[in-house]
Order: C-alpha cells, then structure tokens, then sequence
C-alpha cells in the first residue's frame, strides 16, 4: 500500500492527478472506474490543465460511471452524470463512444446492471479505479454490508448515505437507492485509488486502513489489494491518528 499525503485540497488533487496521468501514460486504451462526489473533483481540473498542456491524453482512455442514483439522469443537478459530465467528461474533451455511465431512468435496473458488466468485460475489465471513501466507508454506492462477489448492482441506500447525500441536492433529500459497480469488479482493477480529504475523513480512513477489513466498512475491504494507493491530506491524515474508533 502506498499513502500520498498533499499538504491540503490542491496538492492532494496534483498528486491524485499525477497518479492517474502516469497510469494513462502507460496503458492507453485501458478502461478508467472514476467516482462522482466532491472528493475528486480537483484531480479532474488537474488532469483537465495537464491535458491543455500536452501532458496526457485523457481521450486515449475508456471510461465507465462508478455509480448512479436511481431515479434521476443527467437532467438532475447532482446526479453523478451530471458532475461527471460537468466537470470531466465534457472539458476533457471525451468522445461519448469511450463513455458508458449507468443510466438512473432505466425501466429495468437489473439489466442496466447487466449491460454495464458486459461493457466493463468487454474493454478487459477495470484498470484503475479513482475511489471516494463515503463517510460510512463505502465506494461508489457498495454500502455497509454490501455483498462483496457483486460484480455490479443494485441496493438500497444507508441512512449516512442519505443524509451525507443532501450536499449534492442543495440540502433536498435524495433518492433511496443506487446503482452501482460492485466491489468484485474494483478489486479485480490493476490498480486501485482511495481518495480521502478533510479532518471530517479521519475516522473512516482509520476503519478503512489500520483497522481489521470488515463488510461493515467496504473500503476496507480494499486493504488487501497488492497495487492500492491511498491519496489524502494532512487534515484526514492528522485527525486520522486523532480518531478514536
Ligand atoms: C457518494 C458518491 C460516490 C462518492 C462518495 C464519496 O455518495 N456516490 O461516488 O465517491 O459518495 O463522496 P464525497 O467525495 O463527496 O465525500
């Protein structure tokens, strides 16, 4: 495991951008699992000006959503379409053929589900996954408890999800359930990145790092993987030592 930790927001987000960008670099035409939330949003910027400066490729890469909330699409501010479209996708200039994000409208989620696994399988699986560590310690929408062999699916919501979720609706509450790549396909990523920043992440990175892996904390469950990264701040790094768990 190794632990990346930038002195605050935009030097955690250079340093997650740096990751990627070397990844990219070095296995063009890979398929990229990114996550939606505000934890990423900076490495996105960062790898938007990398780009604008010859330094990667961002369209050399396939994409697919980490997550969706059901019931809601790119119409909805805070679907993670939306920011994902927003704030990646659409300045970085991606074509929509390297793209496949889980549709939230879809009449049958259960084949959505299907659809996404087959499309993951046919580009070779996952290569990299940029993760957000949830407050309940869960990644995309795999929450506590989370049947670990899912390889994408459906759940329902947990009530930290629900009521952490309310910052992406302008404080409106959100959908009660998701749609999401499941913890199988993650761990079977070459390489796998947490993303946690902020003195509020502490407790949970401790869970998700020093702590005996648990179900009842997915990102645990990553402790184990032989090429993880985990990229942090000194706030959650500090309070993490702080954090009585
Ligand atoms: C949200 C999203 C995930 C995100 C995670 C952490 O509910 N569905 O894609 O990675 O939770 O969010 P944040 O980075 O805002 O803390």
């Amino acid at each position: 495991m190794n632990i990346l930790i930038g002195q605050d927001f935009d030097e955690f987000s250079a340093v997650g951008a740096g990751r990627v960008a070397a990844f990219i670099r070095e296995n063009p035409g890979k398929l990229l699992c990114f996550a939606a939330g505000d934890t990423p949003l900076g490495i996105y910027q960062a790898l938007i000006a990398m780009q604008a400066r010859g330094e990667v490729d961002l369209n050399s890469m396939y994409y697919v959503g980490l997550d969706e909330w059901v019931g809601i699409g790119y119409e909805t501010k805070g679907s993670c379409a939306q920011v994902m479209q927003d704030t990646f996708y659409g300045p970085a200039g991606i074509e929509a053929g390297r793209i496949r994000v889980f549709n939230g409208l879809a009449s049958d989620l259960e084949k959505e589900c299907e659809d996404v696994n087959r499309w993951i399988a046919a580009r070779g699986g996952i290569a990299l996954t940029l993760l957000g560590i949830g407050m309940n310690g869960h990644i995309g929408f795999n929450e506590p408890f989370v049947d670990p062999e899912r390889e994408t699916l459906l759940v329902d919501l947990d009530e930290v999800t629900a009521e952490v979720g309310t910052k992406y609706f302008d404080g409106s509450s959100c959908p009660i359930k998701g749609i999401t790549v499941g913890v199988k396909r993650l761990k079977e990523a070459d390489q796998v990145i947490l993303a946690a920043c902020g003195e509020k992440k502490g407790g949970i990175l401790k869970q998700t790092l020093v702590e005996t892996p648990t179900i009842a904390v997915p990102s645990s469950l990553m402790q184990d993987h032989d090429q993880l990264t985990i990229i942090t701040d000194t706030d959650a790094f500090r309070a993490m030592w702080g954090a009585g768990v």
